[in-house]
C-alpha cells in the first residue's frame, strides 16, 4: 500500500475499490452538483463502472480525505489529455467537514504529492472552493463562459 501522504491532522490515502458507495455521495449530493461544472447526475450503476475503471488509472491519483482518521472526502487530479504533466484537481467534501480547514489542509496536500502544474476549474459563483484553493495559492488566470480557471505550480 502505497503510504498515506499528511498535513496535520489531515491524511490522504489512495482510494480504494471499497470507497466506491462513499465517493459516490460525495460527488452526487445535490449540494456538490450544483457547484459542478457538469450538474448532470448518473445512476449509481454508471459511476460503480466509472469507479473501477478511474482506480485502473494509477498514475493520476485519486485520495480520500481522513480527518483524524475517518473518511470524509475525494481528492481527485485528472492528467490533461490522458498524459502529460499537467492535472486538472477536483474535491468534494461531506457537508460535516466544511469550514474547518479539512479543503484547505487537504488541496495542500495534494499539490505537494503531485508536485507540477495543476488547473483547478470553478464556478465563478462557487466562493467557498474560490477562497479554499486561493488559500492554496491557486491564482485565477482567466474567466469563460461563468468559469474561473486557476493554475498552481510547485
Ligand atoms: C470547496 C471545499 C472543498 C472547501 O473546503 P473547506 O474545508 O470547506 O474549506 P476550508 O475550511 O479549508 O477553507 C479554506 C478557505 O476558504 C474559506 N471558505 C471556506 N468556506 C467558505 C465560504 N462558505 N465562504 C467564503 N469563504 C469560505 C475559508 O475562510 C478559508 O480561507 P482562509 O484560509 O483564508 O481562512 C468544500 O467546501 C466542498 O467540498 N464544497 C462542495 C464541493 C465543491 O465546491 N467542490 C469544489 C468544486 S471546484
Amino acid at each position: 500500500m502505497s503510504p498515506a501522504i499528511a498535513q496535520p491532522q489531515i491524511q490522504l490515502r489512495r482510494a480504494r475499490p471499497d470507497d466506491c458507495v462513499r465517493v459516490w455521495e460525495w460527488n452526487f449530493a445535490p449540494d456538490v452538483r450544483a457547484v459542478s461544472r457538469d450538474a448532470r447526475t448518473v445512476t449509481f450503476t454508471e459511476h460503480a463502472r466509472w469507479y473501477e475503471r478511474r482506480l485502473a488509472r494509477t498514475a493520476e491519483p485519486m485520495w480520500v480525505v481522513l480527518d483524524a482518521r475517518v473518511p470524509v472526502g475525494i481528492v481527485r487530479l485528472d492528467r490533461i489529455g490522458g498524459a502529460g504533466d499537467v492535472a486538472r484537481i477536483s474535491i468534494a467534501l461531506a457537508a460535516r467537514a466544511r469550514g474547518k480547514g479539512v479543503g484547505r489542509r487537504a488541496l495542500a496536500a495534494a499539490c505537494l504529492a503531485w508536485n507540477r502544474p495543476i488547473v483547478a476549474e470553478i464556478l465563478a459563483t462557487n466562493t467557498a472552493s474560490r477562497a479554499c484553493f486561493e488559500a492554496c495559492e491557486f491564482e485565477a488566470a482567466y474567466e469563460r463562459g461563468g468559469v474561473v480557471t486557476y493554475h498552481w505550480s510547485p
